[in-house]
């Protein structure tokens, strides 16, 4: 594994050496056994789009394992004012060990970690995001012990949580359904890579998608880069929210997580996001952790 740029590209031995090693570094940061692995050693972060739990979590992550995180945004950059990606890539692997990168086109990911000889980490795309579907995993794991055999069912746009949510999943041994409005379905090469899968499922009913489910996930109708189409996207999502009457479809004992930041009243009801408080709050904390090892994995 030399780049973290979608599922697509992890093997499920690599998945589950993730897990298991950000599970250990959960265990040691509280428990307060140091663990720096990464000392003397720098990572860029460049952001093209708002972020809070990536940034904050990559940041603290990286300090925590002894090494040092530049914050680069992409208004102060001059990839921001149009200098090549490919060569940025080849300037800051001079500098850096490590970039993580959170932008629009899935391209720019894949042409940094082609022109550069560093570790590249996705920390979201329009297509995927990565670093969030790791950290659910390890919560579902954390929550219910296990993944193989279980049943996660996403409820809305065919988005990145979505495309990383379908193969991270499925790569791990468990069945996926996901129920989006038509015009809204994952792209071709999730659907392509999807059909591999007998327990692969897809409709427009969400309460179909959440029958017997042990996992429900959600995510915003407009993504970050969508806000011009938001009015059009309430309409088109409308009945695509995790609610009680939906709850009720799902296993008595279902989990909920969500990867924030979550409309209250669009995508799920406040009274079902307030009662699976607890298994969402630690998947973003599984955030730090899952990431940790993803950097540790890459750049050690
Ligand atoms: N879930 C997630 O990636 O959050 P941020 O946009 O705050 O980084
Ligand atoms: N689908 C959302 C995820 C945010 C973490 C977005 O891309 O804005």
């Amino acid at each position: 594994m030399k780049h973290l740029l979608k599922m697509l590209d992890l093997t499920t031995e690599e998945i589950t050496e993730i897990l298991d090693l950000a599970d250990q570094l959960k265990y040691e940061l509280n428990h307060g056994i140091p663990h720096p692995h990464l000392k003397g050693k720098t990572l860029g972060m460049i952001f093209q789009k708002a972020s809070t739990r990536t940034r904050v979590s990559f940041e603290t992550g990286m300090y925590q394992l002894g090494g040092y995180p530049l914050f680069l945004s992409s208004n102060d950059l001059q990839i921001g004012r149009g200098e090549p990606v490919q060569d940025t890539a080849r300037v800051l692997s001079r500098y850096l060990n490590g970039i993580m990168i959170r932008t629009f086109e899935q391209s720019e990911v894949e042409a940094l970690a082609e022109y550069g000889s560093i570790p590249i980490i996705n920390g979201l795309t329009d297509f995927c995001h990565p670093c969030q579907v790791l950290a659910d995993l390890m919560t579902i794991r954390e929550f219910k012990g296990k993944l193989e055999g279980l049943k996660m069912c996403f409820i809305g746009d065919g988005n990145n949580m979505a495309n990383s949510l379908i193969v991270g999943c499925l790569k791990v041994g468990m069945a996926v359904s996901i129920a989006c409005p038509d015009d809204y379905q994952p792209p071709k090469e999730i659907l392509d890579f999807a059909a591999q899968y007998d327990c692969f499922e897809m409709t427009n009913s969400p309460a179909q998608a959440a029958k017997d489910a042990d996992v429900l996930i959600t995510d915003v109708w407009a993504s970050m880069g969508q806000e011009d189409e938001a009015a059009k996207r309430r309409e088109a999502f409308a009945g695509y929210q995790i609610n009680d009457e939906l709850m009720a479809c799902a296993k008595a004992d279902a989990m909920v997580l969500h990867c924030l930041p979550a409309h209250r009243e669009e995508e799920i009801t406040e009274k079902v996001f307030e009662a699976h408080a607890k298994e969402i709050f630690e998947e973003a904390e599984n955030r730090l952790h899952a990431q940790k090892a993803v950097m540790v994995k890459l750049m050690a």
